[in-house]
């Protein structure tokens, strides 16, 4: 596929619309691809399956893993944290790759939908799921692959994470069993073009952790038509996210609590990851997560159980480092450790400023008194979600981490000395006091959300629209038996 040209239209607007504010959300808008149809995707993973056996048999030992682990029961400050935002209702930890279809049709997140118009999330909530979204959009165009509401995509996106999300099946070089890497999703092109590392011009290096970036990285849904878009333009730090973020005005919701405009962070890992002490170094995802290995026989291939890079130890650290699986086990499990107690210190400053801030307005506080406040908690918890999100990123790059939430630490405190004053301002007592929100189900009631009534629903959605998603799907061919 052409790599996509980035087109910024800042300059022109921003004469003809006579002022910054109308160039600042131009900058969120990108030229999209037209449907293309010299762009073949095959994304049943189970064509390549006779062909392709070791790399197939890897790719489906992904589902392996799958234990579901609910990050909010772990958790229940996330309630609080994500208040007023459908993640507070279920988020469940990452599992195998093999499973990322079913996960979004099941997750209470993508709603109860009842036809293909209907449910809270667009279309853009497909895009990390499997192949048949690069196949989609050279289909229908970015445009008309985006528009519309998810369920729109019920019957179309069936396959999970497979062949084509990271090779050009139908190329020369992969018939012959080379890796023929290619990133099929337009936005993931212009992104790289982005911060100088455009697709084509990587080495083979570089190109293998490029593949991940497809969607192992922070994103946003720009503009009417939820465009998955990266937020890369000033660079990947968080520093340089969230100024991108605040110039052009941007948040994801309003917090329930605090009213505060919030950003919602995905998952960094990529960004974390370049920023590590291994991505420094050139050593990337796949050494990692795919290295090569041995049949008994002698041939060496890539293993495609993408999973716990200490399961394939002697291929993976051991390639590299002298140390024993279970020291290298110790170091990683200590940063976790250590990184997870500072998480959950930033959580608590988070959960309280929330709360504060709820009193500031319920005892009549102005939106002048808790603007700078309010700028403080979104800032503070960008900086804890970048660092929740990033799946790993203890390990990927634990000193990236713990700037992260330090920094996030400061800002909660500038956050909660400023609440201080209005509450006084108010004459509210303090502290405020905290409902308790010791488990999931406490956290939720005082949140107001009815899990029980929502996963009823689910139930049903998946008894009654997704079976006839997948006879659909079976009936145009997209799946097998
Ligand atoms: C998430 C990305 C990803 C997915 C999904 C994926 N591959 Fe790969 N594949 C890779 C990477 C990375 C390499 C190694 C590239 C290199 O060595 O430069 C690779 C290598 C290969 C190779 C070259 C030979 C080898 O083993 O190194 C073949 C053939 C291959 N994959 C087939 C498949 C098939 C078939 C599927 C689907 C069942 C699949 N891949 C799914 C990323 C992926
Ligand atoms: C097309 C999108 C996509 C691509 C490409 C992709 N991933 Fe993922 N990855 C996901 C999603 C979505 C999940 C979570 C799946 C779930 O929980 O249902 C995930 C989960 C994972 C997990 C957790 C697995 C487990 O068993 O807990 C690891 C590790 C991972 N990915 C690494 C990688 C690496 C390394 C690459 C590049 C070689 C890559 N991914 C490419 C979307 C992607
Ligand atoms: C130097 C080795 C190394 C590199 C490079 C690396 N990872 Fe990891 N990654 C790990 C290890 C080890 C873990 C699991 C840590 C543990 O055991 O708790 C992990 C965990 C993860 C997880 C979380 C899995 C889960 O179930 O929670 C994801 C996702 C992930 N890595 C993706 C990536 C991506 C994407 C890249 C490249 C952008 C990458 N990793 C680069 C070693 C690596
Ligand atoms: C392809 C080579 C390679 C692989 C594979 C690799 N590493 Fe490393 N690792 C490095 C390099 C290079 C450094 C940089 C430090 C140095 O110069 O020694 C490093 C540094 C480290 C450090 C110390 C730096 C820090 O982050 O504080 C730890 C710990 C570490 N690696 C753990 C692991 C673990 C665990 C794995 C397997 C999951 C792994 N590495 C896989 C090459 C590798």
């Amino acid at each position: 596929m052409a790599k996509q040209k980035l087109t910024s239209l800042l300059g022109t607007v921003a004469l003809i619309g006579g002022g910054w504010f109308a160039a600042q959300n131009v900058m969120a808008e990108e030229q999209k691809a037209e449907a293309n149809p010299n762009v073949v995707i095959q994304s049943n993973n189970q064509q390549f399956a006779e062909k392709y056996p070791l790399q197939f048999n890897g790719w489906k030992a992904t589902s392996e893993s799958d234990e579901i682990v609910s990050a909010l029961e772990e958790d229940p400050r996330m309630v609080v944290l994500w208040g007023g935002y459908l993640f507070s209702h279920d988020y469940n930890k990452p599992r195998g790759h093999f499973y990322a279809i079913k996960d979004v049709r099941e997750i209470l997140r993508t709603g109860a939908p009842t036809g293909p118009n209907d449910g809270p999330q667009p279309m853009a909530c497909w895009t990390c799921k499997g192949p048949d979204v690069p196949r989609l959009i050279a289909e229908w165009g970015e445009d008309g692959y985006f528009s519309g509401k998810w369920a729109k995509g019920g019957a179309e996106v069936v396959n999970s994470i497979g062949c084509a999300d990271c090779h050009d099946t139908t190329s020369a070089d992969f018939a012959e069993g080379k890796p023929a890497l290619r990133i099929a999703r337009p936005h993931v092109l212009r992104a790289l073009d982005k911060i100088g590392e455009p697709f084509a011009n990587l080495d083979k290096t570089d190109q293998r952790a490029a593949v991940c970036a497809n969607c192992h990285v922070e994103y946003y849904f720009a503009g009417d038509t939820k465009a998955v878009t990266f937020p890369w333009d000033k660079g990947t730090t968080v520093d340089q996210i969230e100024t991108y973020y605040d110039e052009i005005g941007f948040h994801d919701w309003i917090h329930s609590l605090s009213k505060a405009p919030m950003l919602k962070a995905q998952h960094p890992d990529f960004e974390i990851w370049s920023a590590g002490m291994h991505g420094k170094n050139g050593v990337t995802c796949i050494d990692c997560h795919m290295p090569k290995t041995q049949t008994a026989d002698g041939k060496v291939f890539t293993d495609h159980k993408i999973g716990n890079p200490f399961d394939a130890f002697e291929n993976t650290c051991a390639n590299c480092h002298d140390q024993s699986k279970e020291k290298l086990q110790g170091i990683v499990a200590s940063r976790k450790h250590e990184v997870k107690d500072v998480m959950v210190r930033l959580e608590d400053q988070l959960v309280q400023a929330h709360f504060e801030a709820k009193a500031a307005w319920d005892a009549g506080a102005s939106e002048d008194e808790m603007k700078s406040a309010l700028q403080d908690i979104r800032h503070a918890q960008w900086r804890w979600d970048y660092a929740a999100a990033s799946h790993g990123g203890y390990m990927h790059a634990p000193d990236v981490m713990l700037r992260v939430l330090g920094t996030g630490i400061d800002k909660a405190g500038d956050a909660r000395v400023k609440l201080a004053r209005v509450l006084s301002a108010h004459h509210v007592g303090q502290p405020v006091v905290i409902p308790d929100i010791s488990t999931k189900e406490k956290a939720q009631a005082v949140m107001g959300i009815d899990y029980e009534k929502e996963k009823k629903a689910k139930d049903e959605f998946l008894k009654t629209l997704v079976p006839q998603w997948d006879k659909e799907a079976k009936e145009k061919g997209l799946i097998s038996e």
